[in-house]
């Protein structure tokens, strides 16, 4: 089965039990300041999976397309990829492990054909200083399974990743237990490293083992299920997701729910059974195209044409989710990955008009599947282009600096200034040098490594603030921030017209942001009368409600959407009315949450108030507003 089919197959089967498909949230997260990037299919599933009902009910299934920004510099290898989707499928509180796993085995055995033999599957050991017990429960199941096909599955304690290996593993043993760092899943890995208020809980993960990868002893001296040679390859994760993580340790959640996740391009990977990703039928394709424009050959180049069949994919759906090139955030991240493709590219000589040949290709293995892809194809093509003639404009001017920079013996300094401000490929610096007659220094290397890996750990810092935020994304703070935008979304478009409509969103703890489509600049009598409004709806102490509607009655009705957002079969439509209106003030599509009583937002004698409007971009309107004391 090759990818594609794979994709169909899991959402069919999923679907023959009951699961509604949802469609797949766009890369770029709405509402969650906390990461910069949809990288798990739960991400967007937060606030059901704490309790809220989904519109589309207790079971769902989607194959969420994923960004792991984290991973950028280990792409290189036969199976980490920055992009990927992941194949989910979750249990809103209704069924559990008993369904899930034989479900599991199903789809990947009978399915799409993986011979059983060659599945390994962890379990949870269990903590007793946070009571939490073993997972026997997953464990008998497997067995049975495995019993199913004539195999024997004995169990085995392994405990910490060291200790697998050195114990490795031994004959018919097939189901291992492991610890929370390994068998506990949550946003942030390991029982106590999970953000507080977020949705945790043990798992229990499949392996494929390639029989043909020899153990490298460099990564430890025996191989087991979670070694890093590359012979076991994890394929999919249920996720038995019953816990709340506390200040003080874990309780229960009142109905535990099911979150799968499966990587499609490595069940793909088994499906084909060589452990290089890049062989697969949605990657493929790239990598000959890469051999064509080239000359050269996936065997003789493979680091350079992986990486850059990686970076492309993955910049592709961030243009495709409406993210262009720039030097913040998300943009930041896109443009790293736009430019390290092309530098890359030169390795390959490949030196021009380069992005314009390889994006069509992905987007021609997209688009029957993602309709979104077909529909902004031309766009995502004209972001992609765009970029890389400012980056060779940039090289350009480089190359003019070049002797002005380097003087008359190229050191590893001038070669990370070249590399971090022109982009200059350190093999590019070295031929520059040669051509010039310049001299490179001794130590050139070294120096540029040093500089690199310091810029590493700074970028790393930065990273992290940005991911470690946890669940910051439900506070009571954010619900009033949320409350707040649906009031001055309909306020803007009371005083500007209606053709405002949102472009954007984005709350933390202390503002939220807004953009949104108006062709100028806002008066300062415009900005306080969207202000006087929003104040006069907080005091009148509209009543929040929601209810959930068919997508289409919504629209019909006059429910405001948010642009981008591409909506399942049926949607939840907040509400602020006041006790004696008959017409709702604000009546738009939106997941939540929000507080109860507009009023809340003037707790502690706050005021709303604009505190900046600015340009965003052609036609886009930004504002900034915050909750403040009045005065
Ligand atoms: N959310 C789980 C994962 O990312 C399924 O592996």
């Amino acid at each position: 089965m090759d990818s594609q089919k794979i994709r169909q197959s899991y959402i069919d089967f999923f679907n023959s039990h009951g699961h509604k498909t949802i469609a797949r949230a766009p890369l770029v997260p709405y509402n969650d300041p906390t990461t910069l990037f949809t990288g798990s299919g739960m991400q967007p599933l937060i606030p059901y999976l704490l309790g809220e009902p989904h519109p589309d009910g207790e079971r769902l299934v989607n194959s969420q397309t994923c960004l792991r920004a984290q991973d950028i510099e280990e792409v290189g290898d036969n199976r980490h990829t920055t992009f990927f989707e992941m194949l989910g499928n979750w249990s809103l509180g209704d069924y559990f492990k008993k369904e899930q796993i034989p479900w599991l085995f199903e789809f990947l055995t009978d399915k799409v054909g993986l011979d059983p033999n060659k599945l390994y599957v962890t379990c949870y050991l269990g903590n007793p200083e946070f009571n939490i017990p073993k997972d026997n429960e997953s464990a008998e199941i497997w067995e049975k399974l495995f019993s199913s096909k004539n195999i024997e599955a004995k169990t085995a304690d392994i405990g910490s990743e060291e200790a697998g290996y050195s114990r490795g593993i031994n004959p018919n043993e097939r189901i291992f237990y492991y610890d929370g760092k390994k068998n506990w899943w949550s946003r942030s890995g390991a029982e106590t490293d999970t953000p507080i208020g977020d949705p945790c809980g043990p798992d229990t993960e499949v392996f494929y083992e390639f029989e043909n990868v020899i153990h490298d002893t460099k990564w430890g001296e025996k191989c087991h299920p979670n070694c890093d040679c590359g012979r076991f390859l994890e394929i999919a994760n249920s996720v038995f997701m019953a816990y709340k993580r506390t200040d003080s340790g874990f309780i229960p959640l009142q109905k535990p729910n099911v979150d799968f996740g499966g990587g499609l391009e490595r069940i793909a990977v088994a499906a084909i059974n060589d452990p290089d990703v890049f062989k697969i039928s949605l990657i493929k394709p790239i990598i000959e195209k890469l051999e064509t424009l080239s000359s050269k050959s996936y065997d003789s180049h493979t680091v350079s044409m992986r990486v850059i069949a990686d970076h492309l994919r993955a910049a592709t759906f961030l243009a495709v989710d409406g993210v262009t090139p720039s030097n913040k955030e998300q943009g930041y991240v896109m443009r790293r990955l736009v430019r390290r493709a092309i530098r890359f590219a030169f390795e390959l000589g490949i030196e021009q008009n380069f992005l314009e040949q390889i994006v069509p290709v992905i987007t021609n293995l997209y688009q029957e599947d993602f309709p979104e892809v077909a529909a902004s194809r031309d766009k995502v093509i004209d972001i992609l282009v765009k970029e890389e003639k400012i980056f060779r404009q940039t090289l350009r001017k480089g190359l003019n600096e070049f002797t002005r920079l380097v003087g008359d013996k190229l050191s590893g300094q001038a070669i990370f200034k070249l590399y971090d401000t022109y982009g200059f490929p350190v093999e590019l610096s070295k031929e520059e040098a040669f051509k010039r007659d310049l001299l490179v220094e001794d130590n050139a290397d070294q120096e540029f490594e040093k500089l690199m890996n310091e810029q590493k750990s700074r970028s790393q810092t930065a990273a992290k603030g940005v991911f470690k935020g946890g669940l910051g994304g439900h506070t009571e703070q954010h619900k009033k921030y949320h409350t707040a935008t649906h009031l001055m979304y309909q306020a803007l478009r009371n005083v500007l017209g209606d053709h405002v409509i949102q472009r954007g969103s984005n709350i933390t703890q202390e503002r939220l942001r807004f953009d949104f489509s108006h062709p100028e600049k806002m008066t300062p009598e415009e900005i306080k009368q969207v202000e006087d409004i929003v104040n006069e709806q907080i005091k009148k102490d509209l009543k929040v409600s929601y209810r959930e509607f068919p997508t289409q009655d919504a629209l019909d009705l006059g429910a405001l959407g948010q642009f981008g957002d591409r909506y399942g079969d049926r949607v939840k439509v907040y509400k602020m009315i006041a006790d004696n209106e008959e017409k709702p003030f604000s009546f738009e599509i939106c997941g939540g949450p929000h507080v109860e009583h507009t009023l809340e937002l003037a707790e502690g004698n706050k005021t709303f108030k604009i505190i900046k409007e600015e340009s965003s971009s052609a036609g886009i309107r930004r504002i900034k507003a915050c909750l403040l004391p009045a005065g």
